[in-house]
């Protein structure tokens, strides 16, 4: 029977008993704060246990997908070192809200595992809590199970509990058991292999609350779970989850890809150190992959930081396997071949999903191999240590190095000498062999665990980013424990570090809000801003203060700094005299204007004035400010909803904004983005303003809000067509039209998974493409320059490079041949081109007397000739270089002529130049005989 047929018939079974099939929840709970993932099908029912929520159906039936890694449910441990638990599996489970309760859900139990199914039922044992006769009673009485295999058990095993708090009750478990002892109930609950539970029949009847207090639920509830997995290995005769057709294709895929071959489970005991790796990796390929379809992100904290935790795990134990690229990402495609129906999220995901996996290995690939060799170092040092610690008192002064480098392999005897109260200690390392150390070795050797200290945790955690479980699997497997404690003071310390830096800048807020808010009275300033940027104002209070004056104004435009965006500056005009506002705060909902060092005397309350900000400057900074709100959009559009703000500033200047994403932003990206703000602002958009609209009612018009803002009852919106609606406190132009053009001028990292993009727009374009432009002119100014040095240096350098050719003469003159007393200098040489050659002709008739000169060369995969002759012997003996050369180019397949004194030929076979070397002088003979 295959998975897929499994999953089927537990739906059919139920849907035939009345049951709702319903879909799987989301494997992410974005709206469960208690929850960092699904970790129980009922979770998405919490709410119909509660009472707070309802459904119209009372009875359900679904396959959930669950992770459980962290909480009240984690099995991360045991993944991989045994063959049944998971990060993520699928729970098959059914319903009843209200509805039926113990015996039907007993009964049909029972009827699914031994009639569909044909589970053997001598192997069947179930669990009931210690006090519920109840259900006790039902096995008896509604099935055939033989009573011996009904066994009471207490909180620790029967009262199942979603978390610290929500729906809970007495469950009844049912296990099953594969070994050869199976009639023997001590197996039942041992956490052995061979004995597993397989469905769990939970009687909700509680809520616990935060106190930890139990409270009976309006009405009592049925919710089971039955491992699916562990069924289908049970239903397909395998010893081990990873054995079924669920894991199969994973796990070949990863003997493919490692081409390492994985053995089957041989026994449900197989816990065989090699195939854990891989079964590591398959699990966790898909918990990743789903998780991620499912909207989370790997990151630094909570539910994105159990998802890096669990990927680096993945990726570690791909080393062992000798997979050094990212592989992970891979396995994306396998799952949606796989699943990709059953869950058809992962289907339409899987680039993203792939992209994202991809990115956080490359990522980790940067300080994974250092991290591994660190920690071999911090292994290997810290034995060598203990070793010398333990044996040095036995040796002589320099034992240590003999000890640990003079001799050849790993093996260690140990002799004691009677007569002379010594142990005698061979060690022979030659360099010490990680591989080869082993439990038997550290037990013999040194009789206990070793420890790694808590300073080189952090190290490993801070520099390498290792999760600290991956450093203690590591150290596991060199059976080391690690100092926790020591780690966990250091990580304190680095957090109070933090801590200390971020206090000084509230303290300095809280002795200025102190001091002030006696004084002020209990009017609030009105903020004209978002309409005006000159109001008619009072002075309401004012205050010298180190030499400034601070006035607050019953109304006022200017905007104090909040959402990124800056304050405001300008003029509070008294009189007719311009006070210049260098700074603007806001104290308990009162603007505070700090007017810069002001001789005036006139400023006293009551006094009317014009409040004024500076005009050009907020402009610039609406236009920042709207342009963010178009690119936050159009990030998400381009680049996925997993981008959210994490900051942002806002200023006449530029606009940078902070968001999640986890990998750089591709420059194809950054110009597909651009492209769609500056489309998006030529629409001529109208500002929707919605000013102090109810939260709930801004929620419902899907407004984007700043996650982990907190938001009062009345807030505002700000929206443009339907590209942008944002809750925004800030100031905005009031058509898209009014930005002109948007341009990113940056994009870096901040931190792990969050990057950073500046961008200007308006006047910042302007000046932006200024100074573009002077660089550029300077730049082509300079390359000019560069280009006429280039070619100075490459005359230059070709007249060096002749003048060492020139040195080949030297040695042709070394030794010329005789005929009748003329010279004959002949020889091949190296020349890069026919100017070459004539010139080195040149410079070997300029050397000599009475004489005729030839060389050869080749140029270009040819031959070249040059062949001259001294005026002497054009005059007496009638000689001519162009009649010499013409008959020499013939004996390599050419020919060629000249001028008397010097000329040049070709010819194609270049083999042939010693040929011609060597019937040169008869040739000259030829000519003189004339
Ligand atoms: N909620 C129970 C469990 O997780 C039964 O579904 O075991």
């Amino acid at each position: 029977m295959t998975s897929k047929e499994i999953r089927q018939q537990f739906l059919d079974f139920f849907k035939s008993k009345g049951h709702r099939i319903v879909p799987s929840s989301p494997v992410v709970p974005f709206d469960d704060p208690t929850l960092l993932f699904t970790n129980a099908g009922m979770n998405q029912f919490k709410d119909v246990f509660l009472g707070t929520g309802k459904r119209d159906y009372k009875r359900a039936v679904n396959t959930q997908k669950c992770i459980r890694v962290s909480g009240k449910h984690n099995d991360l441990e045991e993944v991989g070192h045994d063959t049944y638990h998971h990060t993520f599996f699928e729970m098959l489970g059914n319903w009843s809200f209200g509805d039926y309760y113990k015996p039907e859900v007993i009964e049909w139990a029972w009827e699914l595992l031994t009639e569909v199914w044909k589970l053997p039922k001598e192997r069947l044992w179930v669990t009931v809590f210690r006090t519920d006769d109840e259900a006790f009673e039902f096995w008896k009485t509604k099935t055939d199970i033989n009573p011996k295999h009904i066994l009471r058990f207490d909180e620790k095993d029967n009262f199942w509990e979603m978390g610290e708090t929500g729906p809970c009750g007495p469950c009844s478990e049912i296990h099953i058991n594969l070994g050869n002892d199976f009639e023997n109930p001590k197996y039942v609950n041992a956490g052995l292999p061979e004995c597993i539970e397989i469905w769990n029949l939970v009687f909700i009847q509680y809520n616990r609350d935060e106190n930890g207090i139990l409270t009976e639920l309006p009405a009592k509830h049925v919710d089971t779970g039955m491992g699916f997995e562990r069924v289908c290995a049970i239903l397909q005769k395998k010893n081990s989850n990873y054995d079924t057709d669920i894991f199969t294709p994973l796990i070949d895929e990863i003997s493919k890809l490692s081409n390492i071959k994985y053995d089957k489970d041989l026994s449900r005991q197989g816990r065989e150190e090699d195939k854990i790796p891989m079964r590591v990796i398959a699990d966790h390929a898909r918990a990743l992959t789903f998780a991620i379809a499912d909207g989370a992100v790997p990151g630094n904290e909570g539910r994105g930081y159990v998802l890096r935790r669990i990927l680096r795990r993945a990726a570690r134990y791909g080393r062992k396997l000798n997979l050094h690229k990212p592989f992970i990402y891979k396995l994306v495609d396998i799952l949606v071949k796989t699943m990709g129906d059953v869950f058809p999220e992962i289907k339409d995901k899987q680039e993203f999903v792939e992209k994202v996996i991809k990115a956080e290995e490359e990522n980790f690939n940067a300080t994974l191999d250092r991290g591994i060799e660190l920690f071999g170092e911090v292994v290997s040092l810290k034995i060598r240590q203990l070793l010398e610690d333990k044996y040095k008192p036995h040796f002589n002064v320099g034992w240590a190095k003999i000890f640990l480098e003079s001799v050849p392999d790993y093996l260690i005897s140990i002799k004691k000498n009677p007569s002379h109260k010594t142990i005698q200690l061979t060690v022979p390392i030659d360099k010490f062999k990680l591989s080869q150390w082993s439990k038997e070795l550290r037990d013999k050797l040194l009789g206990h665990e070793p420890k790694i200290s808590g300073k080189d945790i952090f190290k490993l955690y801070d520099t390498y980013g290792f999760p600290i479980d991956l450093i203690n699997i590591m150290a596991r497997e060199m059976w080391f424990i690690i100092d926790e404690e020591g780690f966990d003071k250091l990580m304190e310390e680095q957090k109070q570090r933090g801590r200390e830096a971020r206090k000084e800048i509230t303290m300095t807020s809280t002795i200025l809000s102190s001091v002030s808010l006696e004084i002020v009275p209990k009017i609030n300033t009105e903020f004209t801003g978002y309409d005006e940027l000159k109001s008619e104002a009072k002075i309401i209070w004012h205050e010298k203060e180190n030499g400034n004056e601070l006035i607050v104004l019953d109304k006022t435009p200017f905007y104090v700094e909040a959402g990124g965006q800056i304050d405001d500056l300008g003029y509070i005009i008294l009189e007719t005299i311009p006070l210049n506002v260098i700074d603007v705060t806001k104290i308990d909902n009162k603007t505070v204007h700090i007017i810069e060092n002001t001789k005036k005397k006139s400023v006293s309350t009551g006094k009317k004035v014009l409040a004024q900000v500076d005009e050009r400057r907020r402009w610039d900074i609406m236009r920042n400010h709207t342009a963010t709100h178009f690119f936050h959009s159009a990030l998400r559009k381009i680049l996925g909803t997993h981008v959210h703000q994490a900051g942002s500033y806002v200023g006449p200047d530029r606009l940078r904004f902070d968001f999640t994403h986890f990998s750089k932003v591709e420059e194809s990206e950054l110009k597909e983005i651009e492209t769609l703000v500056n489309e998006e602002l030529r629409q001529n958009y109208e500002l929707q303003h919605h000013r102090n609209i109810p939260f709930d009612e801004a929620k419902k018009m899907g407004a984007l809000m700043f996650f982990g803002d907190k938001y009062g009852d009345k807030v505002n919106v700000v929206q443009f067509g339907e590209f942008t609606k944002e809750f925004c406190g800030g100031t905005h132009i009031y058509n898209s039209s009014q930005i002109g053009l948007f341009k990113i001028i940056s994009e870096s990292s901040i931190s792990s998974g969050v990057r950073r993009i500046e961008a200007v727009t308006g006047s910042g374009v302007e000046r932006f493409i200024q100074s573009q432009f002077e660089q550029m002119k300077s730049s082509e100014e300079k390359i000019a320059e560069l280009l006429e040095d280039k070619k100075k240096l490459e005359k230059e350098l070709s007249e060096l490079k002749f003048e060492e050719k020139k040195g080949q003469i030297s040695s042709v003159l070394n030794n010329p041949s005789e005929i009748n007393g003329i010279k004959i200098y002949k020889a091949q040489v190296t020349a890069e081109n026919n100017d070459e050659l004539k010139s080195l002709g040149d410079e070997l008739r300029s050397k000599t007397k009475s004489s005729v000169g030839v060389l050869f060369s080749v140029i270009d995969g040819k031959v070249g000739i040059v062949c001259v002759v001294t005026d002497d012997l054009i005059k007496e003996k009638n000689l001519s270089a162009g009649k010499i050369v013409g008959e020499l180019a013939k004996l390599v397949g050419g020919g060629g002529g000249g001028r008397p004194h010097l000329a040049t030929a070709g010819g194609k076979e270049i083999t042939k130049i010693q040929f011609a070397l060597n019937k040169t002088e008869e040739i000259i003979k030829s000519f003189l005989n004339h």
